[in-house]
């Protein structure tokens, strides 16, 4: 299975691109700025776990103290070739300096995610981006989540599937507001715009990662996890595993010796070189106690789910959720984005028999292009034809389908998202509404 690759100069294309997307920033940015969603987390009163304290103060995001924090010391560094130390102290004493930061009602997430530096090799490639990264906008929107799309490489020799080590290092000093760090690969989607990652559930570990303990401890198998989609707790446990973890890539001279060790413990690794998800395993494997204890492997819902499976279940899927709001008239009540959350929330009574593991019908929370590189163009020969991008039309369609459903629209051909037409009111309560 091909890895998500980010690779490398402006074009008109991109530029429009790259204009789109920083106002969706704004646009993320001022929703986090106005109160309506006073969600910030604290922290960590003690290295590997944390306490959350519950508070209400509203945001103040002009309130910079002049105390000195870790930013002032001239030997904080970025990159990843010095390590971070005292981490759980520094960023307490950060969030000492700014209550408002520190006072929740539940745990601040920020998504981070990012592609090449330069335009796509695949003529698509760059609108199929552009799409991708919509769609976490939105869903951070929903969920009054923040995000970080970074498209350079901070570190010259980690790149490819790399490069969102050091861009992980360098977001969790940039925000140490954020309690937890959901990184998504440039091929992944959201497509339940209304689940929720369940953070009560991972309150004793530090990473969390899709994948199956049977597959890592008995087959030892190099997809038994996978490192597309996961989330890393912002703590010092987190800057030294991915400090760890790093050594084992192209920065280190132990490279070469990394790539004989993995594809030697992981017998189905089919290229030579390190990559990241069998380090991960590898990790699992070997440390279990140094790491495995800390890290969760989730396979309740898909946090990663491989798209191949699940994009010939949208229509049937989609079915299933427009019978419930057939049968629940509250549910197709048209509502405010804003207060989506409320309606997820009730909704969850009649999609938990659903089930998103195979056969079910429940939304797959993630759907992950694994194997499908939209800006290469290059895909897994196993997938046929233009199964990737075919593919990836549905499933943006049908999450986008869950966001437009807020704006008044649907998309009318869901492999097809240029055409929409208004909702009927009451939607799909009456039976003449035949159509999606
Ligand atoms: C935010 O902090 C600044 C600086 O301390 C202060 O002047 C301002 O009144 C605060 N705003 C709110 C809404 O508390
Ligand atoms: C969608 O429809 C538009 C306009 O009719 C057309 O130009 C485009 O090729 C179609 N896209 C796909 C993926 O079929």
């Amino acid at each position: 299975m091909a890895k998500p690759i980010l690779q490398t100069k402006p074009s008109t294309r991109s530029l429009w691109a790259v204009a789109t997307a920083a106002f969706l920033i704004f646009c993320v940015l001022w929703t986090f700025n106005n109160p309506v969603w006073p969600s910030f987390s604290t922290i960590l009163s003690e290295p590997n776990t944390k306490n959350c304290l519950q508070g209400g103060l509203p945001l103040n995001t002009s309130q910079e103290p002049t105390d000195k924090t870790f930013y002032d010391d001239p030997k904080t560094y970025y990159t990843i070739d010095k390590p971070m130390i005292n981490w759980d102290e520094k960023r307490t004493e950060w969030l000492k300096h700014h209550p408002t930061f520190t006072s929740t009602t539940k745990n601040r997430i920020l998504v981070v995610t990012g592609s090449q530096p330069s335009p796509c090799k695949y003529p698509l490639g760059d609108h199929l981006l552009l799409r991708f990264f919509k769609n976490k906008v939105d869903y951070c929107r929903i969920h009054g989540y923040d995000i970080f799309y970074n498209n350079a490489f901070l570190d010259p020799k980690m790149r490819s599937f790399w490069a969102k080590i050091p861009i992980l290092k360098a977001a969790m000093l940039a925000h140490p507001e954020a309690e937890w760090l959901f990184w998504v690969d440039s091929d992944a989607m959201f497509t339940d715009m209304e689940f929720k990652v369940p953070l009560e559930r991972y309150k004793d570990h530090n990473l969390v990662v899709h994948g199956w303990p049977n597959l890592i401890y008995e087959k030892k198998s190099w997809v038994a996890v996978n490192a597309g989609v996961f989330l890393i707790r912002n703590c010092q446990w987190s800057m030294d595993f991915l400090d760890v973890w790093g050594n084992m890539g192209p920065k280190s001279p132990d490279y070469p010796k990394w790539g004989r060790i993995l594809r030697s413990t992981l017998k189905d690794k089919m290229f030579p070189e390190s990559d990241d998800q069998s380090a991960l395993i590898y990790l699992l494997l070997k440390e279990k106690k140094k790491w495995g204890d800390m890290i969760y492997v989730e396979n309740e819902y898909s946090l990663h789910g491989y798209w191949l499976e699940i994009v010939k279940k949208f229509d049937y899927i989609a079915n299933k959720y427009l019978g419930i709001e057939k049968r629940v008239p509250r549910l197709r009540r048209r509502r405010a984005e804003a207060v989506s959350e409320s309606y997820a929330a009730e909704r969850e009574g009649y999609v938990a028999e659903g089930g998103d593991r195979r056969g079910g019908w429940r939304r797959p929370f993630v759907t992950h292009f694994t194997g499908c590189q939209p800006c290469s163009g290059d895909h897994n020969p196993a997938y046929e034809g233009d199964s990737c991008w075919v593919g990836m039309e549905r499933a943006l369609n049908f999450a986008d389908n869950q966001v437009l459903r807020n704006y008044g629209f649907v998309h009318l051909d869901p492999g097809n998202g240029s055409h929409v037409r208004p909702l009927p009111f009451d939607y799909p309560g009456d039976e003449s509404h035949e159509f999606v």
